[in-house]
């Protein structure tokens, strides 16, 4: 009794997977479900020699764990959190931590946190990404609340995160709903990057013509160098895969109608909120909204025809087009993450949760889904300016941008006449163009405001707000 050193609420795969690595690494464990049938399997699963146990009674479980107590949630987000919580409470005693492992909307975990701590227990959000076999095997986990209280948990996350170089990809991050909220961007992130990797499929599929052996073998060609990335590792392997009933390439049989489950959006809507700039993303979001209008654009692609002037691009070699597409792709992978970090640093500020983005950038590097090479440039970045408010500002980046400008310009362009959708592509120049303007056309905006609604302006040749009687 009382001996053993983390339990888990929830026995999906996520649950699961995440005690059995925690066992791997000698930890007791113990595993609450309401399902029997996951509760007595996951004492089978566990190697022989570790120490794991399954229940159904929360009086059980909670009277198994040390004091104070270290709880995680690993239940659907929304109203199964509360019931968890509620289901734990008659049994949990002061300074007690229970962790909620989802991807929970931020302002959630800061009503929670609020409500927990009435009752002198500490309650944590934390992103954990990576999926199943990050769950089981080294996920990066982005955990946020009482930073005292994070001491009783961090041997055991630091113990089973995903290492890069021997570090744990897990940090504590900052006060609150920190955890939830990085993890948010986090997945915005991954919107993006996902979308523009659909993007240059179709640029080079529909648009230069190349046979589904060399789409694959490009992104498998480029997954040995600078994009090197978890999405391009996983998109080569799923372009290589053929259906098992058919023979044939599985992607081209997979319906293009996308779904989510609403992070990519959360991340738009906040940015809005918070008057941050994100455009990728929110072309990210969009894509997916757009493409499950699948019977209206079958109609439109009847009504609205281009025939566009291929003759061109087709006249570029191969060679070519994978080079100026690399560095194009390698310039917006860039902005995007430019544009999720800027969002962070403002977040930070507006909710109070005091963001290391170094450490951001450092546990991103490994186990989640948006790992990717240039992780460690970013964290770089942010060593040699721990406020940075935005990653187009550090020199060394600006010179990789700089580097590869030419190249998006020329795919935007591409694009442009064959007309094929590259948002994500489009908004990252965009972006960029219009964050290194010094001046800006808004002037005309803030004229036009005043002239409809008197809604004054400021000048560039004197202080103070004006108006003028336009007519
Ligand atoms: C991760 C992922 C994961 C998320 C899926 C699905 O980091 O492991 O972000 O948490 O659930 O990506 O998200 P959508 O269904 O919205 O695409």
């Amino acid at each position: 009794m009382e001996s053993f050193d983390f339990g888990i609420v929830g026995l999906g795969v996520m649950g699961r997977n995440l005690l059995l690595n925690m066992a791997d690494h000698h930890f007791a464990v113990a595993g609450l479900d309401l399902d029997p049938a996951k509760a007595s399997s996951l004492e089978q699963e566990a190697a022989h020699g570790h120490q794991v146990k399954g229940t159904t009674s929360p009086e059980e479980f909670v009277g198994l764990l040390k004091k104070p107590r270290a709880i995680m949630l690993l239940v659907p987000a929304g109203p199964p959190v509360d019931a968890a919580i509620q289901t734990l409470l008659p049994y949990l005693a002061e300074g007690d931590i229970v962790i909620d492992g989802g991807n929970t909307y931020f302002p959630d975990t800061d009503r929670r946190v609020k409500a927990l701590a009435e009752q002198h227990i500490h309650f944590f959000g934390m992103g954990i990404s990576g999926g199943e076999k990050g769950a089981r095997f080294g996920p990066s986990m982005m955990p946020g609340g009482n930073k005292e209280a994070y001491e009783r948990l961090r041997p055991i996350f630091e113990s089973i995160a995903a290492k890069v170089d021997g570090v744990p990809c897990v940090a504590y991050l900052g006060n609150g709903s920190a955890g939830n909220y990085v993890k948010m961007v986090h997945n915005g992130i991954e919107y993006a990057i996902m979308q523009l990797i659909a993007e240059t499929y179709d640029l080079l599929k529909r648009g230069f013509s190349f046979n589904d052996d060399q789409i694959q073998q490009t992104f498998e060609d480029w997954n040995r160098g600078e994009l090197q990335s978890f999405l391009i590792e996983i998109t080569a392997a799923v372009l290589k895969r053929n259906d098992d009933d058919t023979g044939q390439r599985l992607i081209n049989l997979i319906s293009d109608r996308a779904r989510s489950k609403g992070t990519g959006k959360w991340t738009s809507q906040n940015a809005m909120d918070l008057q941050v700039p994100i455009p990728a993303i929110d072309a990210a979001v969009i894509m997916r909204d757009l493409s499950t209008y699948k019977e209206e654009r079958v109609q439109a692609a009847q009504r609205l025809p281009w025939q566009a002037d291929t003759k061109a691009s087709l006249a570029n070699p191969h060679s070519e087009v994978q080079e100026k597409l690399k560095n194009a792709f390698y310039f917006a992978m860039i902005t995007i993450y430019a544009q999720g970090m800027a969002q962070l640093h403002v977040a930070s500020t507006v909710y109070n949760y005091g963001l290391n983005l170094e450490e951001v950038a450092k546990i991103w590097r490994g186990g989640c889904i948006i790992r990717a090479r240039c992780l460690e440039d970013f964290r770089q970045a942010y060593t040699r300016e721990a406020s940075l408010p935005n990653l187009l500002l550090d020199e060394e980046i600006a010179h990789t941008l700089l580097d590869r400008q030419a190249h998006i310009r020329t795919v935007v362009k591409d694009a442009v006449d064959l007309g094929i959708p590259i948002p994500v592509f489009m908004a990252s120049l965009a972006y960029f163009d219009a964050y290194r303007s010094a001046v800006l056309p808004t002037n005309l905006i803030q004229a036009q405001r005043d002239y409809f609604g008197a809604h004054l302006y400021e000048r560039t040749d004197k202080d103070g707000i004006f108006h003028t009687h336009w007519d």
